[in-house]
């Protein structure tokens, strides 16, 4: 049950409700009914949103031409560890009218740096105190935390692959006390996005220095965790670029690579982010997919891009398209365990006013929960299933199909012989475009 707070921060955005399709009050949800129960679990217990403390908490609306936008937080003029502890009160009170179950942050969300690093993290104790109490409070989760460690100057040339040994330290300082913080707040995971790991130019960069210290900053991680007894899960959240030119997680299939190569396969999922993955040229479902086939599958930052924009816009995730096909394979996995959906998005620079914040979340857990929905359709149908199946079958029903999958070996030879035998090979087509209307036939039919 929420707390009682004298001043409301949002006092214009009322309590959110599941009011279905036919409601014209935009602060209620359409689609998105908690505890209606799909495919065995409730909506929520399958979505498991969280609220993005950086962009809804932090978040101004400034961009490269002009400053922020949003006038609404007056306690940001206030000292730090002040407009902290109201900022914090305001997350929690947002989280209760909109019924997001959890949060997400960076430890510089919580409370800004001090002088230094001792000033900082006795900063972040008092409030991880705080945090403490609120969030039992209201009844609210830490889904995870993570580490700023891309923002300060002393970053700029990375974290865990600075080039100085001094930044490298200055991290592994900064992620084991978030860590900490993490684990002292029931947090059910901890994120490493490598802001600044990466390169902007090879003119500069020892690239393959770089990724061994990396390695060894996860493998110092790992130690640590255990070490804590901290029993949250680790992701990596893989982005192509931006910050730098070339970021080293550079998608799914790059970091699992690292993962193996460096043995960290078993002490990390990754976090995968919908812009992220449209920003590496992959679909977002592809990155998706291939986490999962992996066992990798752990989060997932819900936004979108703009396909027409080359950049990471963040924007809410509002295409249904999109979260149907997201929440295939999260279904397909049999849900998220520790992680969810984190609310990784902003909204427009013109979109300055609280109602805006709330109508953005609004949006986008309809556009999640009608996704779920169809997606359950699709899966209980075996709509698109039984299509691939046939789509292999010779694998299953040719004995030379079977043993390669058997033995996981192609005789070259026997091989040869089949082909000899058997012919040519006859095309079948691969029915695209059917798929497609059988998709949009149950976005049509699924209410
Ligand atoms: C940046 C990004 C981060 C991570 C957390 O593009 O997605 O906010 O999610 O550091
Ligand atoms: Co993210």
């Amino acid at each position: 049950m929420a707390a009682k707070q004298a001043k409301q921060y949002f006092p214009t955005v009322p309590h959110v409700g599941f009011e279905g399709l036919d409601s014209k009050n935009p602060f209620a949800f359409k689609q998105y009914n908690p505890d209606q129960i799909v495919a065995g679990k409730a909506m929520k217990n399958h979505l498991r949103f969280a609220m993005a403390y950086w962009h809804s908490m932090r978040g101004e609306g400034g961009d490269p031409f002009g400053p922020g936008t949003v006038s609404y937080r007056s306690y940001d003029s206030q000292s730090a560890e002040r407009a902290a502890v109201h900022r914090m009160r305001a997350a929690f009170e947002f989280m209760d009218k909109l019924g997001i179950d959890f949060y997400c942050f960076h430890d510089r969300d919580i409370v800004d740096e001090a002088g230094n690093l001792a000033e900082t993290n006795k900063r972040l104790d008092k409030m991880a105190d705080r945090l403490e109490v609120i969030q039992q409070d209201y009844g609210k989760k830490l889904l995870w935390g993570t580490t700023n460690a891309f923002s300060n100057p002393r970053f700029m040339s990375g974290a865990g692959t600075n080039p100085r040994v001094e930044a490298f330290a200055y991290a592994a300082a900064q992620v084991k006390k978030a860590m900490e913080v993490t684990a002292k707040l029931g947090g059910e995971g901890y994120v490493f996005w490598g802001g600044r790991e990466g390169y902007d130019t090879l003119l500069n960069t020892d690239m393959k220095r770089e990724l061994e210290h990396l390695a060894a900053f996860m493998h110092g991680a790992v130690a640590h965790k255990k070490d804590i007894g901290f029993t949250g899960q680790f992701y990596i959240e893989p982005k192509p670029m931006e910050p730098t030119k070339h970021q080293y997680d550079f998608d799914a299939a790059t970091v699992i690579s690292f993962l193996i190569a460096n043995n960290l396969a078993d002490d990390f999922k990754l976090n995968i982010e919908a812009n992220h993955a449209t920003l590496a040229g992959h679909d977002f479902q592809h990155d998706l997919v291939v986490a999962a086939d992996n066992g990798m599958l752990g989060s997932v930052d819900a936004n979108r891009g703009d396909s027409n924009n080359g950049w990471d816009t963040d924007q809410f995730p509002t295409d249904i398209y999109q979260t149907t096909l997201a929440m295939l394979p999260i279904l397909k996995m049999g849900g998220f365990t520790t992680g969810g959906l984190n609310f990784d998005a902003k909204v427009r620079r013109q979109s300055n006013t609280p109602e805006d914040l709330a109508l953005a979340h609004i949006g986008a857990m309809d556009a999640f929960a009608f996704g779920l929905k169809v997606a359950n359709r699709l899966i209980e149908d075996r709509a698109l299933d039984s299509f691939i199946e046939e789509r292999y079958a010779t694998w299953d029903h040719d004995a030379m199909g079977q043993e390669i999958e058997r033995n996981g070996v192609a005789d070259f030879e026997a091989l040869e012989k089949y082909t000899l035998t058997n012919g040519e090979v006859r095309p079948e087509s691969g029915r695209q475009e059917q798929l497609e209307n059988v998709l949009n036939q149950y976005i049509w039919t699924t209410h």
